[in-house]
This record gives C-alpha cells, sequence and structure tokens, in this order.
C-alpha cells in the first residue's frame, strides 16, 4: 500500500469511528478522545489505543472495532485498550497527553489565572494566531473568562485579528490595562516594542522582558489564558514555556510532511520540558471552493492524523482552508462570531470545545 493510499485508509476510518457514538452523552469516539493513536500499516492493518471511560458501554469498542472492519482497504483491526485511570500515581517521566497527571490550577506568575495553555507549532505561517483568536473568541462566546497574550514579538498580529488597535491605558496602580474585543481580554508586546526592537533581541531577552511585562498587565479573574507563541523550538520558545509555567499546549500543522516534522520537534520540546500536549490542530487541511463547495486537498492528506498517530498526542481536529478564516483575520472579527456555522467556524468551535473539556477534567483531577 503506497503512503497515499494508507492515508486515505487513514481518513476513512477516522469518519467511520466518528460515526460511533456513545449512547449516553451522544459525543463520539473520535472527538472524546477516546481512539487515540490511530496508524494504519502498509499491509492493511489499523491499529489504535482505545481509552475506555468508566461509563462506557462494553459495546462501544466493539462498535468501533466494527466501524474500522467495514472499511475499505482495511485487512485487520487491533486495538490496544486503556482502562480508566484509578487515581495512582503516574509513572515519572510520561509527558504525552492523556499520561500525564493533569496540572493543578495555575499558580505561578498569574495566580489569578486559573489556566495557561500556548498554541505553538515548530513552523512559522500555520496558523498559529488564527487558532488562538478563534479558540479564545469560541470560549469566550460559551461564557469563560479568556485573555490573549500574544508572545510573538516577532510578528505580533493578534491585535489586527481582533480589530485592535488603541494603545492600551495605564491603571490608577500603573499598571496596564488590557483591551477587550470579542468578549476576550487582550495584551500584545507589539503595542510596547518599535517594530525593529524585537528582531535584535535574544530568546531569553524576549522572556524576561515578558515576564515583566505579564506582571505589569491587570488581566483580572480568567479562566484562561491563550498565549500566541512565536514560530520555532529556539531559544526564546524554551525560555517562555519555562517563564509561563503552561498548563498545557495546543500544536498547529497544515498537512505538509516538512510542517508535520516541525511540528515534532515542537512537541518534543515541550515534552522535555515536562508541559502537557493537549493534541494537535490541523489547519488548511483542504481547500473548500467558495463557489461549488468542493473540497481540494492542496497541501496533502491526513497529516496531522498521523502526525498524532507517531506520537500518541490526541487528534484535535481540521480546519479547512476557506477564503472567509483569512477574511475575518484581517478584518478583526474571528470566523467563530462572523460566521460559526461555516466548515471552519464549526471545526474552530469543536476545537475549542475539545480544549475546554481537557481542561477541566484537569480541574477535576486536580481536585482529587
Ligand atoms: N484555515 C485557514 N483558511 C484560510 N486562511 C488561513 C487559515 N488559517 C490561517 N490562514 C491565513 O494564513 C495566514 C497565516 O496565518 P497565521 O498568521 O494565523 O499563522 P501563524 O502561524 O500565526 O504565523 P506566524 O508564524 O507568522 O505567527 C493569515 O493570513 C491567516 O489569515
Ligand atoms: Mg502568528
Amino acid at each position: 500500500m503506497t503512503n497515499e493510499q494508507r492515508d486515505q485508509v487513514l481518513r476513512r476510518v477516522a469518519a467511520a469511528l466518528t460515526q460511533v457514538i456513545h449512547p449516553a452523552t451522544g459525543e463520539d469516539v473520535v472527538s472524546s478522545g477516546r481512539v487515540r493513536e490511530l496508524d494504519v500499516a502498509e499491509d492493511g492493518m489499523v491499529r489504535f489505543r482505545f481509552a475506555l471511560q468508566a461509563d462506557d458501554p462494553g459495546t462501544l469498542v466493539r462498535q468501533a472495532r466494527s466501524a474500522a472492519e467495514r472499511v475499505e482497504g482495511v485487512e485487520r483491526v487491533k486495538i490496544d485498550i486503556s482502562l480508566p485511570s484509578t487515581g495512582a500515581p503516574m509513572k515519572k517521566g510520561a509527558a504525552r497527553a492523556g499520561s500525564v497527571p493533569a496540572p493543578t490550577p495555575n499558580s505561578g506568575l498569574l495566580p489569578q489565572v486559573r489556566r495557561i495553555i500556548a498554541v505553538s507549532s515548530g513552523k512559522g505561517g500555520v496558523g498559529k494566531s488564527t487558532v488562538a483568536v478563534n479558540l479564545a473568541a469560541a470560549l469566550a462566546a460559551e461564557g469563560k473568562r479568556v485573555g490573549v497574550l500574544d508572545a510573538d514579538v516577532y510578528g505580533p498580529n493578534v491585535p489586527v485579528m481582533f480589530g485592535e488597535r488603541r494603545q492600551p491605558q495605564v491603571s490608577d496602580g500603573k499598571r496596564l490595562v488590557p483591551l477587550e474585543a470579542h468578549g476576550v481580554r487582550l495584551m500584545s508586546l507589539g503595542f510596547l516594542l518599535q517594530p525593529d526592537q524585537a528582531a535584535i533581541m535574544r530568546g531569553p531577552m524576549i522572556a524576561g522582558i515578558l515576564k515583566q511585562f505579564i506582571e505589569q498587565v491587570e488581566w483580572g479573574e480568567l479562566d484562561v489564558m491563550i498565549v500566541d507563541m512565536p514560530p520555532g523550538t529556539g531559544d526564546a520558545q524554551l525560555s517562555l514555556v519555562q517563564t509561563l509555567r503552561l498548563d498545557g499546549v495546543v500544536m498547529v500543522t497544515t498537512p505538509q510532511d516538512v510542517s508535520t516534522g516541525d511540528v515534532l520537534r515542537g512537541i518534543k520540546m515541550f515534552e522535555k520540558t515536562n508541559t502537557r500536549v493537549l493534541g494537535v490542530v490541523e489547519n488548511m487541511s483542504g481547500f473548500i471552493c467558495p463557489c461549488c463547495g468542493e473540497r481540494y486537498e492542496i497541501f496533502g492528506r491526513a497529516g496531522g492524523l498521523r502526525l498524532a498517530g507517531q506520537t500518541g498526542v490526541e487528534f484535535l481536529g481540521e480546519v479547512p482552508l476557506e477564503m472567509r478564516v483569512r477574511q475575518g483575520g484581517d478584518a478583526g472579527v474571528p470566523v467563530v462570531v462572523s460566521e460559526p456555522d461555516s466548515p471552519a467556524g464549526e471545526a474552530l468551535r469543536k476545537v475549542a470545545a475539545r480544549v475546554a473539556a481537557l481542561l477541566s477534567h484537569g480541574d477535576t483531577e486536580a481536585r482529587r
């Protein structure tokens, strides 16, 4: 079987598994995170791990198996079932999503912020800021108190994507007041730096400045802060991760192999620092033609799924390439606000819901 054929089978299996629904919750077994590490071997053997939850009916795994077996091109199906956690201590050094102990609510730099997550990738231009901004707007629309910290000093574009170009005010306590757009509190280092200042700073310097900067901002109480990271896996990212004490990271990739290679390095970097990788989002996966609604696979297929399979990190979903996503970004209205029911809007809202679920799962674990 060629790689192309494997990708096709992988996609078909993933689609078939999304039809397997938990009878009580109405969630499918893929987006609820039960199916993990999905992979197809050259000989047509499909393999995945099924993370069984405490209240799952026994038939769910059987249904998943027969859904996968019915897919064209599948020769055999092997499922590794992992049982629900009993709360026993985790093995040292485990740093993958689903295997790391959930973090306690953030108590480091920003005690009023319950969770700090970053949106990152190994590579530039894959849609980190787009995903960060839409995640934030979607969570705010669900009633969460959300902040976005634009940590991309090299090309801060969060203000534009939120349609906010004003200078932040300074409060009586001599602290910066975040701007607010689409229900999201917003701060960008770009407000304070001259454009060429960022280019001459080394990574650790940036993290130091950012730390001071964060402490000088009146964020108030937040349920979640989303940090839009600069591209790459260098010093700047590493120092940022250590400074911010992240509760989790959402990795963004495009389906291209190059991009997934970069994101793999990114995932490794986060694992080394014991930062929980919440999952991977495949962005720009397929172009939806505005005229006919047909989908074209411009950047190849299934990169994100394959990556999730290789690394054991959860696949959080795929966001199609759509003109309105870019237009929304340029116009300062995230697509989840302007067109929440468009394919991209819906995909991004699903990712946001999954991220919220992963973070609140952390809350229950932390209370144990
Ligand atoms: N799904 C999509 N459909 C259409 N356009 C998109 C999509 N995702 C991102 N874009 C557009 O691609 C460009 C790059 O996206 P974005 O700025 O979010 O990437 P980035 O990873 O943050 O880049 P950088 O590394 O420069 O920070 C933007 O113009 C954005 O509007
Ligand atoms: Mg960006």
